[in-house]
């Protein structure tokens, strides 16, 4: 193996540098494996737009946000013209092995790319933390500290008014930030798309606590519960990204009104929306990103391909992408349970 490339697609993530800067130290320091840098996720296999990585290039990134080699939502397996494109560019460049990193939508493209023979190994990568195969990916960590502290700031703004305050967040398919933030934030209620609720019950649940002298309540809701009309996701207008996804945002909005008119209580609205994916990785994410970058190089050399790298316990192991793709990983009830415990 003389040269492997690695990309990074999807939405951004803190961390994305932290992988970057250890698959190019692995490959050359440990290989001396050449690393091609493709640029904006799978759009940069089809155009061709390319860059040798160095020492140089990951200099100094490892505590930066975003990702020096830009991403996309591309999806190439929507035409037989891309993916021909991504196989003759692999060609073209004279890349021997691929490291994806991205979440569910980039890593099923790889996934693809695997059962057509190319080497190809992946790194989990979401804030949202609902990929299965791995106990954590890395960007949540970060994302939980944001909000945790949002959380806290808008406790004493919320005692003092006396008013309810709905914080969104994000998680499209799954409550992983919402849950954990909640609960290391202390929120009076948690709403994700795990769990059905009934907004009555929530209203009831805030009167309850003003009757008890607690003349606020934090509410945190994730972005991806179905509280829109006829109890659809509220998303930002009718254009989907190119695997399909609409662009979710604003159910706190509805939430919050929902709850001003049932409770009598002013009810205000944060959404924290892309503040949660921005800056710089916390410690944690910064390690884990690194051992996955680590991992990733370990594997294409090992011939592992098709699969991802994954954190089982402290552990850094592997898993097939096929099951970490196939499934959103969900938070469990127990762990529902625990927040629950605080509501009210
Ligand atoms: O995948 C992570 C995520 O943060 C989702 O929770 C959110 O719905 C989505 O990205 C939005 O990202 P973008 O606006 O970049 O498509």
């Amino acid at each position: 193996m003389k040269k492997i490339g690695v990309l990074t697609g999807g939405g951004d993530c803190p961390g994305l540098n932290a992988v970057i800067r250890a698959v190019v130290r692995r490959a050359i320091d440990t290989y001396q494996i050449g690393v091609l840098g493709i640029r904006e996720g799978w759009a940069g296999l089809i155009n061709g737009n390319v860059e040798p990585l160095t020492h140089f290039s990951v200099s100094g990134i490892l505590p930066r946000g975003g990702t020096i080699l830009g991403t996309s939502r591309t999806n190439p397996l929507k035409s037989n013209e891309s993916m021909q494109k991504v196989l003759n560019n692999i060609k073209k460049y004279g890349v021997n092995g691929l490291i994806v990193v991205g979440g569910e939508d980039t890593l099923g493209v790889a996934s693809r790319l695997h059962d057509m023979g190319v080497p190809i190994v992946g790194v989990p990568k979401t804030i949202d933390n609902d990929l299965s195969g791995t106990d954590y990916t890395f960007g949540f960590d970060t994302a939980v500290s944001i909000v945790t502290e949002a959380i806290d700031r808008l406790h004493t703004t919320a005692e003092s008014h006396h008013r309810v305050m709905v914080v969104e967040v994000m998680g499209r398919h799954t409550g992983w930030i919402a849950t954990i933030a909640g609960i290391a934030g202390g929120a009076d209620c948690i709403l994700i798309p795990e769990q059905p609720f009934k907004i009555n019950e929530v209203a009831e649940m805030i009167k309850k606590r003003r009757e008890k002298g607690k003349t606020f309540s934090i509410v945190v809701v994730a972005e991806g519960v179905e509280f829109g009309e006829s109890s659809g996701l509220v998303t930002q207008g009718e254009k989907t990204d190119e695997f399909g996804h609409a662009l979710l945002g604003g159910v706190g909005n509805v939430i919050g009104k929902k709850i001003e008119e049932l409770t009598g209580m002013e009810t205000r609205v944060t959404n924290l929306g892309y503040i949660q994916r921005g800056g710089s990785p916390t410690a944690f994410d910064r390690v884990l990103a690194t051992r996955f970058g680590v991992k990733a190089v370990d594997m294409l050399v090992n011939k592992e391909s098709g699969k991802m790298a994954c954190l089982k316990g402290n552990e850094i192991g592997s898993v097939d992408l096929k099951e970490a793709i196939s499934s959103s990983k969900t938070i469990t009830p127990d762990l529902y349970q625990v927040a629950k415990l605080f509501f009210g």
